[in-house]
């Protein structure tokens, strides 16, 4: 399998190589794109660490080489939200970056998986979809946005509310990748019960985690390590049942068929193919069905904002 990382000498990008360096199965190609000039250099560091995952990398302006024949594109490349900015805030500056890398993804690995990183993820993912669509070689089991941090940042923040493992939880978190219209379902948490006030609680800091991370590094940057763990996870889990691993579930957000929206993050049974089956949400408490409503008018303008621009 080769994983192409778009992106890769930013602050996701470098941890996420480093990340899949280590985690990715034996004999995996890993080849690593940025348009800053130190990239070959980050491939060259990584390729000191003895594991079987061969490194290469380029900088400047051409990523068709990296992207060539790649299997999985992972693309975290763009800018990262400041203090003051929310996610919609980079859309101007990320789109832009999207729309051409993804007609690089389109040219040169047509039936690859792509994982889109790049905020705003409500709105890259529809622009990824329509510049594809456009070169002919949409395939809707194949392009998710990467929501996974939500997950992890769910599952660890009940852990440490609770005193539990976070490795012993499972949550599926719907819905977008922005605030209000990240929707963790804690009713479904097996095995511990919430008050309202947690619940309240939890949903809130689950939504605005990403802000936490932007103030507490006041003005350099929005979270890297966190998201790079994410995406390695998302990434690895991606190619393994690409590799024929099976019952590997993941969420993520994508073109699934949800009555709530084009794009929505839910279950994924990931196979051959990218998305096996498209798994039902479960059941909603009341509280989550109102938030589920709720985040709807967001979740559509957003997507409404990517599918105008890429058609512009
Ligand atoms: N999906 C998520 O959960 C999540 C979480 C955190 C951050 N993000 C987003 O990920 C993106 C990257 O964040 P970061 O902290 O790594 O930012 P960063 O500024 O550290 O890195 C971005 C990298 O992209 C590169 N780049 C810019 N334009 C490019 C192009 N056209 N082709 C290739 N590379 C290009 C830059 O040179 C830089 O190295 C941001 O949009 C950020 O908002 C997403």
């Amino acid at each position: 399998m080769k994983v192409a990382v778009l992106g890769a000498a930013g602050g996701i990008g470098q941890a996420l190589a480093l990340l899949l360096k280590l985690n990715l199965p034996q004999g995996s190609e890993m080849a690593l794109y940025d348009v800053a000039p130190v990239t070959p250099g980050v491939a060259k560091d990584l390729s000191h660490i003895p594991t079987s995952v061969q490194v290469t990398g380029f900088g400047g302006n051409d990523p068709a080489q990296v992207i060539q024949n790649a299997d999985v594109v992972l693309i975290s490349a763009g800018v990262a939200r400041k203090p003051g900015m929310d996610r919609a805030d980079l859309f101007n500056i990320n789109a832009g970056i999207i729309k051409s890398l993804i007609e690089q993804v389109a040219k040169n690995a047509p039936t690859a998986c792509i994982g889109v990183i790049t905020n705003p993820v409500n709105t890259t993912v529809a622009i990824a979809a329509e510049v594809l669509k456009k070169a002919g070689v949409y395939n809707k089991n194949k392009l998710f946005g990467i929501t996974t941090l939500d997950t992890i940042r769910a599952e660890e923040f009940i852990a440490d509310l609770k005193g539990l493992k976070a490795e012993d939880l499972c949550v599926n978190v719907i819905g977008g990748h922005s605030g209000t219209t990240i929707l963790p379902l804690l009713s479904q948490v097996q095995g511990v019960e919430f008050s309202t006030q947690e619940i309240t609680d939890l949903t809130d800091r689950i939504q605005n985690a990403g802000t936490e991370v932007v103030l507490a590094k006041a003005g350099s940057g929005s979270a890297t390590l966190s998201m790079a763990r994410a995406a390695c996870l998302f990434g690895v889990n991606l190619v393994k049942a690409l590799s024929g691993k099976q019952g590997i579930i993941q969420n993520a957000y994508v073109d699934g068929g949800n009555k709530a929206a084009v794009f929505f993050s839910q279950p994924l049974l990931l196979g051959l193919n990218g998305i096996e089956r498209v798994l039902p949400e479960g059941s909603l408490s009341d509280f989550e069905k109102e938030k589920k409503q709720a985040m709807l008018e967001t979740l559509t303008a957003d997507i409404k904002l990517g599918i105008e621009f890429a058609n512009q």
